[in-house]
């Protein structure tokens, strides 16, 4: 028996058709449908269009009601950059950059990245695992039905192998789908201070190719900057992992303009992220590709910066823009796709509709899945993001506060919660 579902009471579903990425004026064009309704079989929406046309199908009758009464319907969100998986908060840190120490002061002195490496090199696997299960449930509760997530905090083999296969569990045990990433590159470990080189070439060789083999990663990732890895060693590092069959991400142009975007569009990169400080000439070479620039305006908002990364102009040049959280301890401990899009409107001027559009359909083809994901068209999941909004502007307008009441993936409720 096939599962038919008929979602009505849509005051406003964004379809964001058209399966492909967005560009320039395209990103303004969300494919509203007023007053509509949906209808899905075994998960796979099979019509979706105005009520009273899509009510009048045969498998509407036989299927199971669920009026929304008025909603909002956005894709499911797609968040296409986070570091699911990590010990503890790094509120101290917080406190002390509120202080006046900047988050490479920090670092340099054996906090950032490393104090969560050798927190999570000395924590219980279950309690990794319910940590990220909470902050799942979390993601879902603001929307968000498809995540990539990233390793990065373990940089041993058996620590980062660790974190994949965990990351390999939560997608098999809970309803949201988890793209994994390697970031064995996010910084060079302790046992390797000084001998970066070498800690590349232990990448290279063993923890590249055994994580690919393993059939734990999709993705791999570096991040290339100031205090972190040189383009020289990014370059190297993604051209290994291209060889084993991951498809390379950057952290790029966030704390020093390095190279790294343009080291992205050489190496065909999925995505370049953050961003802040990319050049003209950047602009045109990503404008030029399909590399999707991720912004991540969580990371300027929590670290107290006001130079965001300059989306107006991505977006105008006619680069693919997406947007994700960066959920993580150091610089954006924060789940909601929502706050980011309030973010990327009032400090970055995207519009709404551009936000949306960079957080659905964008972020799934930096992720290859916007065949299946990212908008609300037939053949493609079931996922849906319901607000208690009367228009999708108000979705970036109330910023702080979750609109979002239910959470649909797969044509199943996996997040619902009464009116606020
Ligand atoms: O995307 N830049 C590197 N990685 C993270 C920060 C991770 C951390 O501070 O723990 C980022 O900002
Ligand atoms: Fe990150």
């Amino acid at each position: 028996m096939s599962r038919l579902l008929l979602i009505t009471g849509c005051k406003q579903v964004l379809t964001l058709r058209g399966d492909v990425p967005r560009r320039g004026a395209a990103l303004r064009d969300p494919g509203i449908i007023q007053d509509a309704a949906l209808l899905a079989r075994d998960g796979r929406i099979i019509a979706v269009g105005p009520k009273r046309r899509v009510a009048r199908l045969s498998e509407a009758r036989q299927a199971r009601k669920l009026d929304l009464g008025g909603r909002v319907v956005l894709p499911g969100l797609v968040d296409s950059h986070t570091h699911l998986i990590f010990p503890a908060s790094r509120a101290a840190e917080y406190e002390q950059r509120i202080e006046g120490a900047t988050y490479q002061e920090i670092a340099r002195k054996g906090g950032g990245i490393l104090s969560t490496v050798r927190k999570l090199r000395a924590a219980k696997p279950a309690a990794l695992k319910s940590r990220a299960l909470a902050a799942l449930r979390a993601f879902a509760a603001h929307g968000t039905t498809t995540l990539e997530a990233k390793s990065g905090y373990g940089l041993t083999l058996d620590a980062e192998l660790a974190t994949l296969r965990l990351l390999h569990e939560l997608h098999q045990e809970q309803p949201l789908d988890i793209h994994a990433t390697f970031l064995g590159a996010h910084v060079v470990p302790p046992e390797f201070r000084g001998r970066a080189d070498a800690y590349v070439e232990f990448l290279v060789e063993r923890l590249i190719p055994e994580a690919a083999l393993a059939g734990l990663a999709e993705f791999c990732d570096v991040f290339c900057d100031r205090g972190a890895f040189t383009v020289r060693q990014a370059r190297r590092i993604l051209g290994a992992a291209r060889a084993c069959g991951l498809v390379p991400r950057i952290h790029a142009e966030q704390l020093a303009r390095t190279g790294a975007a343009r080291l992205a569009v050489e190496v065909e990169a999925a995505s370049a992220d953050h961003l802040e400080k990319v050049s003209r000439g950047d602009i045109r070479a990503l404008a030029e590709s399909s590399v999707v620039a991720t912004l991540l305006p969580g990371c300027c908002f929590h670290l107290g910066l006001s130079h965001y990364a300059p989306a107006r102009a991505l977006i105008d040049a006619g680069v693919v823009v997406a947007l994700a959280t960066d959920y993580n301890p150091g610089t954006s401990p924060t789940v909601s796709l929502p706050m980011v899009m309030s973010l990327a409107c009032a400090q970055m001027r995207m519009t709404p509709a551009e936000a949306i559009a960079a957080s659905t359909i964008n972020a799934a083809f930096s992720l290859r899945r916007h065949l299946y994901v990212g908008s609300i068209e037939v053949g493609k999941y079931a996922d849906l993001a319901v607000f208690a909004v009367e228009d999708y502007r108000e979705i970036p307008y109330y910023f702080g506060v979750n609109h979002c009441v239910m959470t649909l993936k797969r044509g199943e409720v996996i997040h619902s919660r009464p009116e606020a």
